[in-house]
């Protein structure tokens, strides 16, 4: 039968250390705040429910975290009195009893639900508590994983440690698992007894062996246990973060040609056989089917481009850009909330907002949508294999139909019919021999001007 969970996230801590007019775990990692992270890793873990505890900005922590179809109820811890102090904050969602307990911090965004769900085995095999732990070159401010014999036999917090447990380097991530129908009688009997006077989840360790429970530890990757206490620790994970997801999408097909130039967000999805050249940035909400091609120092946020469409170099694709099949958005160009259809390009120097452009038409370099009377956008559309000529505005609302051609430099303010020319711009005048006038008029004040000096 499958095993009821109970997952806990503490997330009150005060955040001191980074410095911020907010929490740590609203912090984003990869455009997401760093609690959703956390929440989907549980989300993972075959859990039923959550207790997020909160402290600090209770009410944004909450809403960042609420997010998917997952149910999260929240705790104000109050007092900020230790970890074991915290997890008590859920009493009342520990109390109705599950099979199992995890506890996660909201402050250790790489966490999977690989480490989570070992120690849930570890339950499933009869343990009491099964602490995560994790091997380190430099274990200075984690909590040592004394082991004895293969057991567990207690967590030793840095600061009451002796010299030779400091030694020790298997650390304790703070994520554990415990047994739900003992939790509640065990957390209540952890005490604060200690260096800092807090009440110390880690106790649980000791007083679950006083009364003959069985102790383990599973041992989980360095990079997903790494926590996040200042700016500089929020540089490091984003790094980490980024590396990972940039391997698994390699992995799965996608060629990055420097792949640490390559930024991406927590929901960019990038398709097979897609080329990401050097240095994009991927805003979230980014689609990228397989076989499109990014060229060099592109930006793509809320867009989706299509199989055999290329976009850059020095491209930006705002929220709304959608580009169909063999689509060229090039160099210098912005698209926000334009679809370009089948084969259409705008290859230079552009801006198209809020419009629609039929497949196969040509917007040449320098046009504008002028989508924006100060107050209101509007919409241009422009039909199919039409050719929009350079350096040509686009007054919206306009239309321009079907194979019609726009000469270049018009100022384009009514509709135009398909299979029309419109010229929307002064007519040429030519003058004979007037710029050798106008020239040897120039070089006569010249002239004058050095005489009198
Ligand atoms: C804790 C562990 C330590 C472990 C380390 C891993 C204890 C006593 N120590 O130490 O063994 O190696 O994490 O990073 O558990 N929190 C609350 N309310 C509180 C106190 C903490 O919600 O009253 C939350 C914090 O927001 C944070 C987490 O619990 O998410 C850990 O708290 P923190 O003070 O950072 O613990 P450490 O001293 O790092
Ligand atoms: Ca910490």
């Amino acid at each position: 039968m499958e095993r009821t969970c109970l997952a806990v996230i503490l997330a009150a801590g005060d955040s001191t250390r980074m410095k911020s007019s907010k929490s740590k775990v609203l912090h984003p990692i990869a455009n997401r705040p760093m609690i959703a992270h956390v929440v989907d890793a549980v989300a993972r873990s075959d859990i039923s429910s959550v207790a997020l505890v909160v402290g600090r900005d209770a009410e944004e922590v909450a809403k960042a975290a609420q997010m998917g179809s997952v149910k999260i109820e929240t705790y104000l811890q109050g007092e900020r009195l230790g970890t074991g102090h915290a997890v008590l904050a859920a009493r009342e969602a520990v109390a109705r009893g599950y099979d199992d307990i995890i506890v996660t911090y909201g402050d250790v965004p790489l966490q999977t639900e690989g480490p989570l769900k070992a120690a849930r085995q570890g339950l499933a095999e009869g343990s009491d508590v099964v602490v995560i732990g994790f091997h380190t070159e430099m274990p200075t401010g984690y909590g040592r994983l004394l082991v004895k014999d293969g057991e567990l036999m207690a967590i030793r917090e840095e600061r009451d440690a002796t010299d030779a447990e400091r030694a020790v380097r298997w650390c304790n991530s703070g994520l554990m698992a415990i047994n739900g129908r003992k939790a509640l009688d065990l957390l209540s009997r952890i005490g604060n007894a200690n260096a800092k006077g807090e009440y110390y989840l880690t106790d649980l360790v000791e007083i679950a062996r006083s009364v003959g429970g069985r102790v383990t530890a599973v041992d989980a990757p360095e990079i997903e246990m790494t926590g996040c206490n200042n700016r500089a620790e929020l540089a490091v994970i984003e790094r980490l973060w980024q590396e990972r997801r940039r391997h698994e999408m390699m992995i799965a097909g996608v060629t990055m040609i420097a792949p640490e130039t390559v930024f991406l967000s927590y929901d960019t999805a990038i398709g097979q056989d897609a080329l990401i050249e050097p240095n994009v940035v991927f805003g979230p909400g980014a689609t990228i089917d397989g076989g499109a091609v990014i060229h060099a120092f592109s930006h793509i946020e809320g867009a989706h481009v299509s199989a055999g469409a290329t976009v850059g170099p020095f491209a930006r694709l705002r929220p709304g850009a959608d580009l169909a099949s063999g689509a060229k958005v090039g160099n210098f160009c912005e698209v926000k909330n334009g679809k370009l259809g089948e084969g259409a390009k705008v290859n230079h120097l552009t801006y198209i907002g809020d419009a629609n452009i039929g497949a196969g038409a040509n917007i040449g370099a320098g046009t504008v949508t002028c989508n924006y009377d100060g107050v209101n956008k509007h919409e241009t559309v422009i039909g199919a294999n039409t050719f929009i000529g350079s350096n040509s505005s686009l007054v919206a609302p306009v239309s321009v139909g079907d194979n019609a051609y726009v000469g270049s430099g018009s100022v384009i303010t009514a509709d135009v019919p398909a299979d029309a020319l419109a010229l929307g711009r002064a007519r040429q005048e030519v003058k004979p021999g007037r710029a050798t006038a106008l020239r040897e008029r120039a070089l006569a004040i010249k002239a004058a001007k050095k005489a009198k000096s």
